[in-house]
This record gives C-alpha cells, sequence and structure tokens, in this order.
C-alpha cells in the first residue's frame, strides 16, 4: 500500500537546510532558515537559558506526564507578555504547544471543528509551511497580495479590500510582527485598520506571532495584536517562543483563545485539548520548564530581556549596514525581523548558491542575521553582482 504513495518535493526551507549543511566550502554563507546567529556567525544558547536548565537539572526530580494543556506555569507567565493590557482578561484561556507550528495547527484544527467550510483569507507571500497546514486541517485558502517584491512595499489597499469583503465566519490569518518573508510589518495605523476592518465584518483573526521582540520590541510588536483583543471578541493567538528565547529545536508554543464568554472559552479549551490530545498527546516539556523558570526568575528574566535586545539591535545594525551598501537596499533598514526580500530570481538565487555559496529562499527571501560579522559585505558585493548581471 505505500507503494502507491507519488513523490513530492520536501519543504522548500527543509530542503535549503539540507542543502546548505552539505556544502562544505568555507566561504558558505546560510542566509536560508530563520535562526539567529551572532558576530562570528554562530546561535548561542541565551545565557538565561543555560542557568534555568542548570537550575532544572538540578531541580527537576520527575519527568511524570503534565498532561496536553503543558506547563500551566509557562502559559500564565507568558500572559501579561503576549496579552499586555489583556492579560487578565478572563475569557483568554492558554495552552501550552509544541512551538508556534503546533499552535498554528491546532487552531486550524479547532476552526475545521467549528466550522468545517470556513475560508482562511492569507496575504501573500507568507511562510511557505502557512497554507500546508491550514490545508492539512482541511479549511480553504483565500490568497490576497500583501507586500509587493518589486515596489518594495505593503499592498495596504488590496488587504483592506479584500478583508471588508469578507464574510462573518471567514478567517484572517495575520502575522504579529516581523512578517515573514518579507520583513515588511504594519505601522499602527494599519493595525488600527484592519482591527477595525476585521471586527466591523466578523472575521476570525488567528494571529501567528513568532518573533516577538525582534522587530520593534516586546511590547511593541504585540501592540497589534493588542488592537486586535481590543475590538474582537474571538481571537485566536498562535505564539512562538523558539526564537525570542532562541529554544529552536526545543519547540516552545502557545496557543491563547478569546471568545465573548469565559464560559465559552472553555469549551473553545475542552476541544483544544482534545485536539492536542489527538496530534501529540501532550507537548515537550524541557523548552517550555527553561523558559517558566527565566521568567519566574527576576534577574534571570532581566537577563533575557537584555540578550533580547541585543539580537534586537544586531538586526538593526546588520539592516542598517546592508542598507547602507547600496540604495536599493534603502527599504531593508526599514523592515523588521530576521526576513527580508531580495528583488532575484530564481535562476539568480540559485547562481548565488553555486557561485558563491550563499543559500537563501528560491522566494529571494533571506535572514538578515544568518551571516557572521565578516561575511556582509562579501553577501552584499555579491548580491549586487547578481542584480546587476
Ligand atoms: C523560517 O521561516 O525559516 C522558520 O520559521 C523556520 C521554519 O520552521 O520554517
Amino acid at each position: 500500500m505505500i507503494d502507491s504513495l507519488k513523490p513530492i518535493e520536501s519543504d522548500s526551507l527543509l530542503a535549503l537546510i539540507a542543502l546548505a549543511n552539505a556544502d562544505a566550502r568555507p566561504e558558505k554563507i546560510d542566509v536560508g532558515v530563520g535562526v539567529y546567529r551572532d558576530g562570528e556567525g554562530r546561535t548561542p544558547i541565551l545565557r538565561a537559558v543555560k542557568a534555568a536548565e542548570l537550575q532544572l537539572w538540578k531541580t527537576q526530580d520527575t519527568k511524570a506526564y503534565l498532561g496536553s494543556a503543558g506547563d500551566k506555569g509557562f502559559v500564565d507567565l507568558l500572559r501579561p507578555i503576549v496579552l499586555g493590557r489583556h492579560a487578565d482578561d478572563e475569557r483568554i484561556l492558554g495552552l501550552q504547544t509544541p512551538g508556534g507550528c503546533g499552535a498554528l495547527a491546532l487552531g486550524f484544527k479547532l476552526i475545521a471543528v467549528a466550522r468545517p467550510d470556513a475560508r482562511v483569507l492569507v496575504g501573500t507571500p507568507t511562510w511557505p509551511n502557512h497554507v500546508p497546514v491550514i490545508e492539512a486541517a482541511g479549511l480553504k485558502v483565500e490568497r490576497y497580495g500583501y507586500y509587493d517584491r518589486d515596489e518594495r512595499r505593503i499592498r495596504f489597499d488590496e488587504m483592506i479590500h479584500r478583508l471588508d469583503g469578507g464574510a462573518p465566519g471567514d478567517v484572517v490569518l495575520l502575522h504579529g510582527c516581523c512578517h515573514n518573508p518579507t520583513g515588511a510589518d504594519l505601522d499602527r495605523e494599519q493595525w488600527a485598520d484592519v482591527a477595525r476592518t476585521v471586527a466591523h465584518r466578523g472575521l476570525l483573526p488567528l494571529v501567528d506571532i513568532a518573533y516577538q521582540g525582534l522587530g520593534r520590541g516586546l511590547a511593541e510588536d504585540s501592540a497589534g495584536l493588542h488592537l486586535l483583543l481590543d475590538s474582537c471578541d474571538e481571537v485566536i493567538v498562535a505564539h512562538s517562543c523558539d526564537k525570542n528565547f532562541g529554544l529552536y529545536r526545543d519547540r516552545v508554543g502557545s496557543l491563547f483563545i478569546k471568545t465573548a464568554t469565559n464560559a465559552q472559552s472553555r469549551v473553545a479549551m475542552d476541544h483544544l485539548l482534545q485536539g492536542a490530545r489527538e496530534m501529540w498527546s501532550m507537548p515537550p516539556d524541557h523548552g517550555a520548564a527553561a523558559v517558566r523558570i527565566i521568567l519566574e526568575n527576576e534577574d534571570l528574566a532581566t537577563d533575557w530581556r537584555n540578550e533580547l535586545d541585543e539580537m534586537r539591535a544586531r538586526i538593526t545594525r546588520v539592516r542598517g549596514r546592508i542598507a547602507a551598501a547600496d540604495p536599493r537596499f534603502g527599504y531593508i533598514a526599514k523592515q523588521y525581523g530576521m526576513f527580508s526580500m531580495l528583488p532575484l530570481d530564481m535562476a539568480q538565487v540559485r547562481r548565488l548558491r553555486q557561485e558563491h555559496a550563499i543559500y537563501m529562499a528560491d522566494s529571494g527571501r533571506f535572514n538578515v542575521l544568518g551571516m557572521g560579522d565578516e561575511s556582509v559585505d562579501r553577501f552584499v558585493a555579491a548580491i549586487v553582482e547578481a542584480m546587476d548581471g
């Protein structure tokens, strides 16, 4: 039976990781997948994480199951960070998930249970795994243009027009901050417009917020989400600590859901727990336990915030350096988070791979932080050469 399966292409980003890993050229620059690299090109374990892991090792006296909701302390301590002024809203309930991707899959599964024929409005381009996750839940995707790569701007009129044409019960997937793959984030006024339109049309926003703190700052990066929570009775949030705590492989996510009443949210939570039980039974504990220990401890929490600030400052510095190198890259300094897009076609991207050992996504998305400081000039020179042909 298994032999009836047809070959498929693997996820483009995962394929890119494998290609880059297999390239032994010492000058290799891997700006493919979204992991933070420091000035020396390393992805360090954060100081606070190391300290929390040590504490965990010393004090953890059991590995017994915690249950499908995961670590309650972790979820509670995240509330002020993710939900801000809405942290005490009893209509918002949360649970731990395996990474932000687990939260997305669970959120869309819940939507499919509630409304199997729901349409999900997705701005393009978007993270390559969004559409597969939505479709795996059995939901229909409707795309609209979010970003014009050649003009390097958000197609905001088109976005609002599409949302305004939505019907009650349609779902809209929004990037909370650090838009992946474009780095082009909505400003406050645009968020306010989006929140008004979503509420007015009775759409259900699902906010994917996987890079909080790596854009403008922890509070600023959740400001758009808070505007949605101000205006909408129903909101789903898929949050990740994988990037802002540097815990990538430990898969540390959470899902928060708001409905009109606490009773309704409890019903939704029961469905979420059932969905989690079906999909992964219980989330992995280690990373979430480390985050909980950090957030419980004032010194560790301060150190984490400082290190997050350092990461963000590095992002701003590298963006500034690239932008200063050529006037055509000016927009890169005005974008946020790990990614921006270069106006390169697939042939140019492939040539950069072959001739310069530079690995970026076929879409022209590159991880601004993929390279150490000493590689930035070489990266920019190779891009300019590719663009000028
Ligand atoms: C990325 O977009 O590079 C990251 O979100 C990693 C992933 O899972 O694709």
